[in-house]
């Protein structure tokens, strides 16, 4: 339900997303969004900028690591997920374009990134309020060393808060066994949404959970996610859990 004429974060942009996010959630956040391949994290995450966005006069950026900018957009299209002008889509292509990518061998892809942000911030000012990254297992595999790259994520986190930015950040990872994720972005991140597939007699059914949600009153069930004719919506628990 739209409210002052806005869809709220989050609550508003998935139909039947309030059945989960009780309270509304505000921003600044930085929020993971984890799944197994196919759990619908792209098409999650796209929603939720777009939905939003679309109905202020505010901005966002789309950064895609996995695939470029076109193939987002075919992607984005078959699902249904609806498309407006207040989401610019970003990729490998402009990260490559900053004149910081010398002939490094491992250059430090968060700091660029930070850059790109920066810039964008430059431009459009405090109307830019929402990012998303898809995916952090893409920037992880350009990058050599784990235990820095790790740390650069904390000052990274904060770094996006301080600018005001609701960020969604994109993660592989399983929750087949009914266990949450407890890596460190876990622990520094505001909000983790899990996006999974339940197999029970045969049939697949998606479902989304939230782990974790600061300062939202939340359910910790899993509740089925279907793609209608206007993209995902959210349906009620489920009952095999
Ligand atoms: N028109 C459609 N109707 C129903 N399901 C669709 C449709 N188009 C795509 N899908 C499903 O959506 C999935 C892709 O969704 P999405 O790209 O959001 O998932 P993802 O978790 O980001 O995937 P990846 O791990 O590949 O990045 C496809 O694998 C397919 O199962
Ligand atoms: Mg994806």
């Amino acid at each position: 339900m739209a409210h002052s004429g806005a869809y709220r974060l989050l609550r508003d942009t998935i139909s039947g997303l309030d059945r989960v996010l009780r309270t509304d959630v505000d921003s600044p956040k930085v929020v993971l969004v984890i799944g197994p391949p196919g759990s619908m994290k792209t098409s999650f995450c796209f929603s939720v900028m777009s939905k939003h966005l679309s109905s202020t006069d505010q901005i966002g950026m789309y950064l895609t690591l996995e695939e470029n900018a076109d193939s987002h957009m075919k992607n984005m299209k078959s699902i249904g997920v609806s498309f407006t002008n207040n989401v610019v889509i970003a990729d490998f292509t402009d990260i490559r374009e900053l004149e910081e990518v010398g002939n490094e061998d491992s250059p430090d892809y968060i700091m660029l990134i930070e850059k790109l942000v920066r810039n964008f911030r430059q431009k459009h000012g405090k109307s830019f309020t929402m990012l998303a990254i898809d995916s952090l297992g893409a920037l992880y595999s350009l990058m050599d060393d784990s235990v820095s790259v790790r740390k650069s994520m904390y000052h990274f986190f904060k770094n996006m808060r301080d600018m005001g930015l609701f960020t969604m950040l994109i993660m592989e990872g399983s929750v087949s066994e009914g266990k949450f994720y407890s890596g460190s972005e876990a622990f520094l991140s505001d909000g983790v949404v899990y996006l999974g597939m339940d197999s029970t007699k045969g049939k697949i059914t998606r479902f989304v959970q939230v782990g974790k949600m600061r300062a939202c009153e939340h359910s910790m069930e899993r509740h089925a996610v279907e793609i209608g004719k206007s993209g995902l919506q959210v349906l009620g628990p489920l009952l095999s859990n």
